[in-house]
């Protein structure tokens, strides 16, 4: 009998509860500071920003927090996510019968990434405390289409701050954007004191992920009816994730399987976190599992950053947070996986490298096409540039293993499509996508701007 393809989970599968990681931690994580005080943040630091169950969730060490009922119904939209065997693509690359890789694809989404599984949260906490406006960043444009989305869903203005180089090379992330209801102006702009300061040093700045949350940071602090939302990085966010992982675990029980490798791509942590906290769960409770995170070369803040308290934004308005970093200041270059493009790493995931209890490894972005193109020509799904990064390191493990003659099964996260990222292909495909690797001194002049803190 053949193996099936996909492993489909019925409508009462969605997990009831988010699995918090930090309830299983061996060391609590260092506590956020106030980027002026440099003392721990407390609540009222944060009330200005986020809504109060939001900051709930964000200092919370209870293992499982329920999902509200209205979010999982709106849930059912798209979750459960499908989970694929990759018999074509494992069928191209050779392998062995007991190598075997499968996917869990959160393209499936209606912004078609897995961001909206914490967009509708942080709009229904939004909504029950009286919020009527919030203001984000937006990167790959993902995060942006997201919090659009769910914001028309529960009637709340959403404004977005996209890093111009994006906004750039994915005009239609707007029109969606727009068509969701939202407004969407290109990072750097001048609509905050920190775009306008941005601007008069470097007039032709692209924008990076720093800036833009400097920029709906400050929308958010200075106006009574908005609050700032975080697409990724913080615990409240990789949190609303792991319906991700959780899902995985069942699916890869229905298909008689136990990964031997998780991998997830990694820009601020929350893809990686949701696809690999409930197994790090089952790893701390003594399974045999490797866990990867995947970032770009271009922007490698796990394999080249140090470990150690910064800004999470370039104006130094945000918490200073303990993580991998490369420095408040850094400006990756103008990769395609514009999602990938930040200089930290959520602390949950910084803590875990530094415990050794995952690993990192770093992809440039012409393997990563490369990888797209094969998967997309075998599996059929057109794949977002940032998930492209965990495809090359599944392949590379498969191949690693056929070599070796040892058996291996690979999970990854499949956590968006790239229907809005063709210019990138088509870059690619023309022969045009530069591959870029930063010079140590840059990343050394960008760390030599860390705060002091004493530790
Ligand atoms: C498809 C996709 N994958 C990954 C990321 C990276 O973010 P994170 O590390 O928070 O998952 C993004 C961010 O925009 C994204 O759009």
């Amino acid at each position: 009998m053949t193996e099936p393809t996909r492993y489909l989970l019925p409508e009462s599968a969605i997990p009831e509860n988010w699995y918090n990681i930090v309830a299983d931690l061996p060391a609590p994580p260092p506590p956020p500071l106030h980027p002026v005080r440099l003392d721990p943040v407390g609540p009222e630091d944060l009330a200005p920003l986020f809504p109060m169950a939001v900051i709930g969730q964000e200092v919370s060490s209870e293992r499982f927090i329920p999902i509200p009922e209205e979010v999982l119904e709106i849930y059912k939209l798209w979750r459960p996510t499908p989970l694929y065997r990759a018999h074509r693509l494992e069928r191209s690359l050779d392998l062995p019968k007991d190598v075997r890789i499968f996917y869990k694809y959160e393209g499936v989404s209606p912004a078609g990434s897995h961001k909206p599984n914490t967009a509708v949260p942080q709009a229904y906490y939004a909504k029950q405390e009286g919020v009527r406006r919030l203001a984000t960043e937006t990167g790959a444009g993902q995060w942006g289409s997201a919090l659009s989305f769910a914001g028309s869903l529960f009637g709340i203005d959403v404004k977005v701050y996209m890093v111009k180089i994006s906004f750039a090379q994915k005009p239609y992330r707007r029109a969606l954007m727009e068509t969701w209801g939202a407004q969407c102006v290109a990072s750097p702009s001048n609509e905050t004191a920190a775009g306008r300061a941005i601007l008069a040093a470097d007039p032709d700045s692209t924008g990076s992920l720093g800036i833009a949350i400097s920029e709906a940071v400050e929308d958010a602090a200075t106006r009574e009816d908005t609050k700032y939302a975080l697409g990724s990085v913080l615990n409240h966010v990789l949190l609303h994730q792991t319906v991700v992982g959780q899902e995985a675990v069942a699916q890869m029980e229905m298909a008689d399987a136990y990964p031997d490798v998780v991998i997830g791509c990694a820009g601020g942590g929350s893809n990686f976190a949701g696809i690999s906290f409930p197994f790090i769960r089952e790893k701390l409770a003594g399974k045999p599992i490797r866990i990867l995170a995947v970032e770009p070369a271009a922007c490698p803040t796990l394999t080249r950053g140090v470990y150690a308290y910064d800004f999470g934004d370039t104006a130094k308005m945000a918490p200073i947070v303990k993580m991998h970093t490369l420095g408040h200041s850094f400006m990756p270059a103008g990769i395609h996986a514009g999602g990938l493009r930040y200089h930290g790493m959520a602390p949950l995931v910084s803590l875990l490298l530094d415990q050794g209890i995952i690993e990192a490894d770093a992809i440039h972005q012409r393997a990563a096409f490369e990888s797209a193109v094969a998967f997309a020509r075998t599996e059929g799904i057109l794949p977002a540039p940032e998930p492209s990064h965990a495809i090359r390191a599944a392949i590379d493990e498969a191949l690693k293993a056929r070599e070796a003659g040892e058996p291996r099964t690979i999970l990854f996260n499949l956590c968006g499509h790239g229907h809005f990222d063709l210019s990138a292909y088509d870059r690619y495909l023309a022969g045009d996508l530069p591959d870029y690797e930063h010079p140590q001194s840059e990343i050394e002049a960008a760390l030599a701007g860390l705060p002091s803190v004493a530790e």
